[in-house]
């Protein structure tokens, strides 16, 4: 089945769609992105990330380029013309097209937006969290405002690139004072050895993850003591559990810090439950 793409209020083959190459997201990575999980067919907590993709747009200031009810319509149609039954839906808004000039351009530049989906394979992502991933750190050299969802990921990119070589999955990034912020494209959390979920609360140094948001009312409701707060390589290593969250990911163990064993190396019942829970807590569209 061939893919298609929706660019900028057209529906177009994927393999040939494209934006202008002075298309603003093209050359200043001037545009902000989401990914929303797909479930039997039905988006995961759309109303979250549209939440957040206007306050990402807001904090840049690029305007909403349609109301968020006419972009629910093209998500669900990009994701009816793709056949993706599981799988995700990205989305990105850039400040449109203009010739090349750092200022922002004419306020009439319509922003540009492109939607495309494609199916994940289930058992796939079940495999990993049985198994747990490796991760491996890297410093933190990220700007600081990496509370927006911009399009400007080269610092992640080269992390995760990284992890990659070193054989493991993910990088978590470490501030100056030791702590680790978050991975390249999740959030980390850990459970100390008295059993508390940690997790670096969002105020600064990462990204409101959705997931993160709703794994901490799973939390909740599985009567688990949470504690929003920094912890360092140091605490992770010597954990009971670790793992990763974000839109694709859920809850996914983490098994390995830099070669170094979390818990006895093998997945541990506190991600699990959570992996197992996150569905029946998250907001599942029709
Ligand atoms: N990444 N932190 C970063 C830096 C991320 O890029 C992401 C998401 C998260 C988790 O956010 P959420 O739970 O809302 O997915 C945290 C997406 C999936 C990506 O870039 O592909």
């Amino acid at each position: 089945m061939s893919r298609i793409a929706y660019v900028n209020g057209a529906y177009l083959p994927h393999a040939g769609a494209g934006v202008h190459v002075e298309d603003r997201g093209y050359q200043f990575a001037d545009g902000v992105y989401e990914v929303c999980e797909v479930r039997g067919g039905h988006m995961v907590d759309q109303r979250r990330h549209m939440e957040r993709l206007v306050r990402s747009l807001n904090e840049i200031r690029i305007r909403l380029p349609m109301p968020l009810a006419a972009l629910g319509v093209v998500l669900r149609e990009t994701i009816r013309r793709n056949r993706v039954r599981d799988g995700l839906v990205y989305l990105q808004v850039t400040r449109g097209v203009a010739r090349r000039d750092h200022y922002f351009p004419d306020p009439a530049t319509p922003p540009s937006i492109v939607v495309t989906a494609r199916a994940l394979d289930p058992a796939k992502g079940e495999a990993q969290a049985a198994q747990g991933i490796a991760v491996i750190t890297v410093p933190e050299n990220r700007w600081e405002r990496v509370d927006i969802k911009t399009i400007g990921l080269l610092p992640n990119v080269l992390a995760k690139e990284a992890a990659k070589q070193a054989g493991a999955r993910e990088a978590w990034f470490v501030d100056a004072a030791g702590n680790i912020t978050e991975g390249g494209s999740t959030n980390a959390w850990i459970v100390t050895d008295d059993g508390r979920l940690v997790t670096r609360p969002a105020e600064s140094g990462i990204l409101r993850g959705i997931t993160r948001t709703v794994m901490l009312e799973v939390a909740e409701t599985l009567q688990l003591r949470v504690d929003e707060r920094p912890f360092t390589v140091e605490e992770a290593k010597a954990a009971r559990e670790a793992f990763v969250t974000s839109a694709t990911n859920f809850a996914t163990p983490v098994v390995r810090i830099d070669g170094h064993p979390v818990g006895d190396g093998r997945p541990g019942p506190v991600a699990r439950a959570l992996r197992e829970n996150y569905h029946g807590r998250a907001e599942i569209g029709h």
